[in-house]
């Protein structure tokens, strides 16, 4: 037996702050009666749930899909040998084995999805998908139209050319430029080496967006459920071969 708005986050219908909404406002019957307090436990391979009239669709609750706001100092990996901070601290202890999707350096702040669901990790790490990573990154020095056009040509690293970036300067001074870059490949540190080959190191870097996800009312060092739309948006996305 779980909580029931436990189950409902899971089930990806909402986050668990919304589905605790969804409740306490009358909207979510259990076995056809409306269940208006929280401490409702459930069992959702017996119990009939619907929220806002729809019933719960529960076989996606061994699927797991959630995006987290990484602060500094956490290391990508599941496991650390040497009791570093991992980015799995952040997160709920009784998920089960979940995985982040393609990591963050661990200076870098920002958007990091985790899932269980193999087939979309691989779907959305492999770069014949090209998913679309925006990066919020401050560099030394004014960015100069020149290398603009060097990074949205793709710029030659030691493990090959980077594809073509997108870029747009959110602010610049002759000693530090904010930068909007967008990128759909993985390479190692690419961000970083790719603003330091042109001469202009990086001093932070947040990830703010992959695809349409963004990291819109979730505050650093949290996370939240990705919604069942959103799993399917980005399922169709890459069943569909369709470019963010
Ligand atoms: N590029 C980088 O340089 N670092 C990251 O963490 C992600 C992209």
């Amino acid at each position: 037996m779980q909580r029931l708005q436990k189950v409902l986050a899971m089930s990806g219908i909402a986050s668990r702050r919304k589905c605790e909404r969804l409740i306490s406002d009358g909207k979510v019957k259990v076995n056809g009666q409306i269940i208006n307090k929280l401490w409702m436990k459930v069992d959702p391979e017996v119990d009939i749930i619907e929220a806002d009239g729809q019933q719960i669709i529960w076989k996606n609750q061994n699927k797991v899909y959630l995006l987290l706001n990484k602060p500094e100092g956490y290391i990508t990996t599941v496991k650390d040998t040497h009791g570093r901070k991992t980015v799995m601290d952040l997160l709920p202890a009784n998920l089960g084995r979940i995985y982040p999707v393609g990591r963050l350096d661990s200076s870098t702040t920002g958007l990091l999805l985790f899932t269980n669901d193999g087939e979309l990790t691989y779907a959305l790490t492999h770069p014949k998908h090209k998913f679309n990573k925006t990066y919020l990154a401050c560099i030394r020095g004014a960015l100069k139209d020149d290398s603009i056009k060097a990074l949205e040509n793709g710029i030659l690293l030691e493990d090959g050319l980077t594809s073509k970036a997108k870029v747009k300067i959110v602010k610049t001074n002759p000693s530090t430029s904010l930068v909007k870059i967008t990128i759909h490949e993985g390479k190692k540190r690419q961000v970083r080496r790719m603003f330091k080959s042109i001469g202009h190191p990086v001093i932070s870097l947040k990830r703010i967006a992959m695809g349409f996800l963004t990291l819109n009312g979730v505050p650093e060092g949290k996370y939240r459920y990705l919604t069942l739309t959103e799993v399917q948006r980005l399922k169709n996305m890459y069943q569909n071969n369709i470019k963010n």
